[in-house]
């Protein structure tokens, strides 16, 4: 008995604990971004970086990044920690490449084209012998219209409950962003540090990692991902 109190301390310590995050602080090497990255299931990674004043108060852009097995047929990001009415980022290997398609979900079936994100693919994006991985500044993944039609914006100085999901099946048409696609295999929740993962290099480092058609080739081509 008299373990029993300490031990229940403790567990529900660690419980306050992970419920506040579960990002931590990642360099990746192909772009020299800080991210606060987390990996939430199935080898499955996302990873977020924001500008320095990033806050509720006001629309931001993001940094974005994605990895995730080549087995799995699509993974997906949902910004509001829920499937509908919020923006999705849906992610999957396209050859040596990896697409994304900009999604909403106006009920519980294929999310439909969503035109208010719009993503600049960054370098570090591609593909490798086991993972594909990609990289944008996405404006309009922060901040969306409500169900009632008001902005809002995620907390850019707080903790955020996102959502993920994947499916193993391959989406119909990898080189088509606007491919149908099955239903997800699993989905789950998690919670990301935005506030750590703010930067006042968050502008040199888009502009560091600005790709052309060529560079972006030569990347893919090169094939080697610090994942
Ligand atoms: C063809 C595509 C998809 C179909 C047919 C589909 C269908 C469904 C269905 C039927 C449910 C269960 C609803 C319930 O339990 O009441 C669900 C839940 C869920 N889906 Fe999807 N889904 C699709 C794509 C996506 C995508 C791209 C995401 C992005 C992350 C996503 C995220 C979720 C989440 C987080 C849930 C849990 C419940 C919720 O948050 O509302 N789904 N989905």
């Amino acid at each position: 008995m008299k373990l029993t109190y300490p031990l229940t301390g403790l567990l529900s310590l660690f419980t306050l604990v992970s419920a506040q995050s579960d990002s931590g602080s990642f360099v990746d090497a192909d772009t020299g971004i800080t991210f606060q990255s987390a990996t939430v299931t199935e080898d499955i990674t996302y990873r977020l970086a924001l500008p320095a004043d990033a806050s509720a108060e006001k629309p931001y852009d993001v940094i974005i990044q994605v990895v995730a097995p080549i087995e799995l047929g699509w993974v997906a990001w949902a910004w509001g920690g829920s499937m509908t009415y919020n923006p999705l980022t849906v992610v999957w290997a396209n050859g040596k490449s990896a697409t994304y398609s900009s999604r909403q979900a106006l009920g519980y079936y294929t999310p439909v084209m969503y035109e208010d994100a719009k993503y600049t693919v960054l370098k570090g994006t591609g593909t490798n012998s086991t993972h594909f991985k990609f990289t944008a500044l996405c404006s309009g993944c922060a901040s969306w219209p409500d169900f009632d039609g008001n902005p809002s914006t995620l907390d850019g100085a707080g903790q955020v409950n996102f959502a993920y999901a994947y499916s193993r099946t391959p989406v119909d048409e990898p080189a088509n962003s606007e491919t149908t696609f099955s239903i997800h295999d699993s989905v789950g929740h998690w919670t990301h540090d935005l506030g750590a993962a703010r930067s006042d290099k968050f502008s040199s480092w888009v502009a560091a990692n600005k790709v052309t058609n060529s560079t972006l080739r030569r990347h893919v081509h090169v094939g080697r991902y610090g994942y």
